[in-house]
């Protein structure tokens, strides 16, 4: 609700697992880090109603301007946009970073969206998060130059309990000779970017005086204090679009920190549905050139990416896709990440992403990926068995109802009606009607793929087909 101040927090998943697969360098790999910022930095262009961005090692905040109306405010689309659109372009720019590495890993993400009251709860949501940054990154640097140094990851946990920030300096400083405050900031303070307004040149007038505009541009930058005044408040950008800081804060109240870990969670005892839906897939589709109205292979894609999903999360029973959505659904009693709903979307949601991206050129060989694709997500419980068939149902009927629809624009189109003319034909027009308008084209609509007609399903054949009654 306005005016509250929007951040969708993204975070990687299993990350642990992905740094060690990757061999990323302990306790910080600069490349890594690197290619967080530029997803960063491509979300805040993609998203012009994102204005700031902080992040450290595999988290990454996004704040949305005060008074943004990004899909009317909506928690659950504003999250899975940005942790998909954020997950596509890490897998697509990986190679600008990591030219000899393959990814062996598929990566994924998670986010949750948390709402500021007002802009002082915002400075200390940051203060927060950068605090987080410096205790962890203080930390593993002593823990790992330890191990560095010939110590067992036991004997350097034991000697680090109950350090504190003092200590932990000095055991750098007098062990090792590292001055702390010599480390790279952007391991040290994290990261952000943010969006400045710079002069552009637009023309020279006849007399070569230059005609200059306010142009938008996004920066990354590194901050000892990012929630200080003395940051903030020189940043126009920040302090119009979010406001300005007014005094600086010394000590977060353990009840804000409460707030901001604040979930949603889906009722119990309920079928889990998670739809994902490609994002202007429309434009995605022409500027990709599939075929009309159903392209086997975009479908063989979307399907694969399903199976995926089915095979990494084991609360997943059923799942039916169509077009460029797909629905996923969880058992009643899952307690997959306690219910949580962001969570639950934005994992899966960013898994699928990720899949699409990554197997595109099995489906595609022929055909470069041209930008990030991205999905939305959404949750819906269903209490029982009959009323998630009929959920499904009403996805199938679409299914048909939009094929058989787009099987006969298509057909008048190619027959050199005009995409007008072709839909003033078919307006009102009923099931019947449209089979024999096929038939003139001498298609039988009930032999065209069943894929094309019907959709399809993916779960796991265990002897026995789908039955949500059990
Ligand atoms: P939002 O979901 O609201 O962002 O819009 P969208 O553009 O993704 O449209 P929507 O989800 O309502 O519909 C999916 C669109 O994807 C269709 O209208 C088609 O334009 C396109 N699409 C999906 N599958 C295919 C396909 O196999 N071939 C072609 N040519 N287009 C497809
Ligand atoms: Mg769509």
């Amino acid at each position: 609700m306005l005016p509250k101040l929007i951040v969708v927090q993204v975070e990687g998943c299993n990350f642990s697992g992905f740094f060690d697969v990757h061999e990323f360098e302990k306790p910080n790999d600069e490349r890594a880090l690197n290619l967080m910022n530029a997803c960063a930095l491509a979300v805040l262009e993609e998203f012009p109603d994102i204005v700031f961005a902080y992040g450290f090692r595999d988290e990454y905040s996004f704040i949305f301007k005060k008074d943004t109306k990004f899909y009317q405010r909506r928690a659950s689309k504003m999250n899975s946009l940005v942790v998909s659109f954020f997950t596509s372009v890490y897998i697509i720019k990986w190679k600008d970073f990591f030219v000899e590495k393959d990814m062996r890993f598929q990566p994924s993400f998670k986010s949750r969206v948390i709402c500021c009251a007002t802009v002082e709860v915002l400075q200390t949501y940051i203060s927060w998060r950068q605090r987080a940054c410096h205790v962890e990154n203080l930390y593993n640097t002593c823990f790992w130059m330890l191990i560095k140094h010939g110590k067992s990851k036991k004997e350097a946990k034991e000697m680090m309990e109950g350090t504190q920030k003092q200590e932990q300096n000095e055991i750098l400083f007098q062990l090792f000779g590292v001055n702390y405050k010599n480390i790279p900031s952007i391991f040290r303070q994290g990261s952000c970017a943010l969006k400045t307004e710079v002069e552009d040149i637009v023309k020279y007038k006849e007399n070569g005086t230059p005609v200059k505009r306010l142009k938008r541009k996004v920066i990354l930058t590194h901050s000892e204090n990012v929630s200080a005044r003395s940051f903030w408040n020189v940043h126009s950008c920040l302090h119009k679009e979010l406001g300005h800081f007014e005094r600086d804060i010394s000590k977060i109240k353990p009840d804000y920190i409460k707030s901001f870990q604040f979930e949603n969670n889906l009722m119990p005892s309920t079928w889990i549905v998670i739809r994902v839906d490609g994002c202007h897939f429309h434009r995605f589709s022409e500027v990709h050139e599939f075929e009309k109205p159903n392209d086997e292979q975009a479908l063989n894609l979307m399907n694969s990416c399903a199976v995926a999903v089915v095979e990494e999360f084991n609360d997943i029973v059923f799942s039916y896709g169509v077009s460029d959505e797909y629905s996923f659904v969880l058992k009643k009693n899952s307690c997959f990440y306690e219910r949580h709903a962001s969570e639950i979307v934005s994992a899966i949601v960013s898994f699928f992403s990720s899949a699409y991206v990554m197997k595109w050129k099995l489906y595609f060989a022929q055909k470069e990926l041209k930008y990030p694709p991205y999905f939305d997500g959404r949750a819906v419980c269903y209490p029982s068995s009959d009323i998630l068939l009929d959920y499904l149902a009403w996805r199938q009927v679409d299914c048909h109802i939009n094929n058989q629809y787009n099987t006969c624009f298509w057909m008048l189109v190619k027959s050199g009606k005009s995409k007008s003319e072709a839909q003033n034909f078919l307006k009102g027009t009923q099931t019947q009607e449209k089979n024999e308008l096929l038939t003139q084209f001498a298609i039988d609509y009930n032999t065209l793929p069943l894929m094309f007609r019907q959709g399809t399903s993916v779960f796991w054949d265990k002897g026995r087909p789908f039955n949500p009654a059990c």
